[in-house]
């Protein structure tokens, strides 16, 4: 299995999850690992995709998760339900506008992180490109010590077409209060909490 570079960012993404959560969403969830990490942390988690295969893969490896094949933006999404939707490598396979509709299903004091793509170069992607190769390197030394060779079912990817800074103003515009962080390898993390006050202005915007 090559280096995946949505994979290396789930620690951090652990890391950013609210004390005290107990529901989680998961849109575009592929095969299910970051799903599962989530169920194993004690999360009740929902877990959407729209590719039959890859919900197929997911519910075979199982893990707890509840695995459905849906396209986010067409499913009514429960108001105000969740504690924490996550979205990993697959928002730019949908309009930026959808974050309304996540906003609107997080539950009083709940957070919203997206691990997203962005599209075009920045200096410190320079930087990503030296990361990558060692990265690639070193999970490919250390799949031949153990012996694996299998490829997994890969989950459908799409080019980004959203510059950084066009996410940062969406973001800044669809979701007050956001953060944007650049990250190595072509990714970025935003992060949103919703008030705990907030119950109507998600259905704005
Ligand atoms: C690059 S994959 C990432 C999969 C997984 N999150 C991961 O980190 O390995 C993007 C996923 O988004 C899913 N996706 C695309 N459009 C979607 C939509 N409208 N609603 C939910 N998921 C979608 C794709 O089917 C694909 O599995």
């Amino acid at each position: 299995m090559p280096f995946d570079h949505n994979d290396h960012y789930h620690r951090l993404l652990l890391r950013k999850l609210p004390p005290h959560g107990r529901t989680a969403l998961d849109i575009g969830c592929g095969t299910g690992r970051f799903a599962r990490l989530l169920a194993a942390r004690g999360y009740e988690v929902d877990a959407l995709d729209p590719a039959p295969d890859v919900i197929a893969a997911a519910r075979a490896a199982g893990g707890g998760p509840r695995f459905r094949t849906a396209d986010v933006t067409e499913e009514d999404l429960p108001e105000g339900r969740y504690d924490v939707i996550t979205c990993l490598a697959s928002l730019h396979h949908m309009p930026f506008g959808t974050v309304t509709r996540l906003r609107a299903a997080l539950a009083p004091g709940g957070a919203l992180l997206v691990l997203g793509c962005y599209a075009g170069t920045t200096w410190w992607d320079l930087a990503a490109a030296p990361a990558n190769a060692v990265a690639r390197v070193a999970v490919y030394a250390g799949e031949r010590l153990r012996g694996a060779h299998e490829p997994p079912l890969a989950p459908p990817v799409r080019q980004p077409d959203m510059t950084l800074p066009r996410i940062r103003a969406e973001a800044a515009r669809l979701l007050p209060g956001s953060g944007v962080r650049q990250l190595l390898f072509w990714r970025y993390l935003l992060t949103y909490q919703r008030d705990g006050s907030q119950r109507d202005d998600a259905q704005r915007g």
